[in-house]
């Protein structure tokens, strides 16, 4: 499988840090916030990757990871996004390099604990359509949030709504997705939400209405990264020694490249 790491974006919600370098390249403790989706997809055994990123400072990712092969990556490749037309618009870029295969989708400001590899795995055996990752959180209103329709692991999604006002529950859809290669067209049907932006939640609510998504619940801690009070949460929680510490290890072995 290969796997797609999405850091286009303008990073506004940490301005004024954002004008002068991208949101992806900014510190989580000890490390750029893009190793860690990195770090999660070669834990997962996936090492042949796409970064879709964008904005000024494209060109510094070259500078920070090169092949990627000093982080554990076969073969890394980048796309560039102009502006900043959504997740789901960052994703059409990956069309080729998918290349007909299945795809594990992070999000670039997703930092995970455990490991996606099992998930990986059943999403490999998955005949057809699509996977998502949700997380029980204290402040759903933040997310894509579920609608379930019973509670514990046998409850199905009902339907999958952007940051409610109103959260049908508290499981956020976290920024892991798979997907058969079906997700480029459907993306090239997607019309831009309220915010002017092509949204994930709407292609995952197009598999869920084919009866073609799956979920599971992510193991262990899981946060974004993409507000002042995620960042800090996030570089806490690893500065504390909650990332695993062969994680670490590798992760500082690879900075002296
Ligand atoms: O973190 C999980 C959440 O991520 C999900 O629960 C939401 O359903 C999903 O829409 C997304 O919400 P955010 O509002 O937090 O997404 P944000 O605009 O912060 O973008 C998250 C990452 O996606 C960002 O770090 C880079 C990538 N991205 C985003 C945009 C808007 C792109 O590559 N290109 C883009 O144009």
């Amino acid at each position: 499988m290969k796997g797609i790491i999405l850091a286009g974006g303008l990073g506004s919600r940490l301005r004024p840090l954002t004008l002068v370098t991208n949101k992806h390249l900014l510190p989580v403790y000890d490390r750029p916030m893009i190793y860690y989706p990195i770090q999660c997809m070669v834990n997962a055994g996936i090492t042949d990757v796409l970064i879709v990123t964008g904005g000024t400072y494209a060109g510094d990712f070259l500078n920070l990871l090169k092949n990627g092969k000093h982080l554990g990556l076969q073969h890394l490749e980048y796309a560039y996004q102009e502006g900043e037309g959504g997740i789901a618009d960052a994703l059409k870029l990956a069309e080729d390099f998918a290349d007909g295969e299945k795809i594990c989708v992070i999000l670039g400001d997703n930092i995970v604990e455990g490991n996606i590899r099992r998930a990986a795995g059943d999403f490999f055996t998955q005949k057809a359509g699509a996977k998502i990752l949700l997380k029980e959180v204290p402040d759903p209103q933040r997310f894509g949030v579920v609608a379930l329709d019973g509670d514990g692991p046998t409850a199905r999604i009902t339907g999958i709504i952007e940051k409610p006002e109103n959260p049908p529950s508290n499981y956020a859809v976290t920024g892991i997705y798979f997907y058969d290669n079906r997700v480029f067209d459907i993306c090239k049907t997607l019309q831009p939400s309220k915010r002017g932006e092509l949204e994930i939640t709407d292609v995952n609510n197009e598999y869920l209405s084919r009866g073609e998504l799956t979920h599971d619940i992510l193991e262990g801690w899981w946060t974004d990264a993409g507000t002042f009070e995620s960042l800090h949460r996030a570089s806490t929680f690893v500065a504390q020694g909650g990332a695993n510490h062969a994680d670490l290890a590798a992760a500082r072995a690879a900075a002296k490249h």
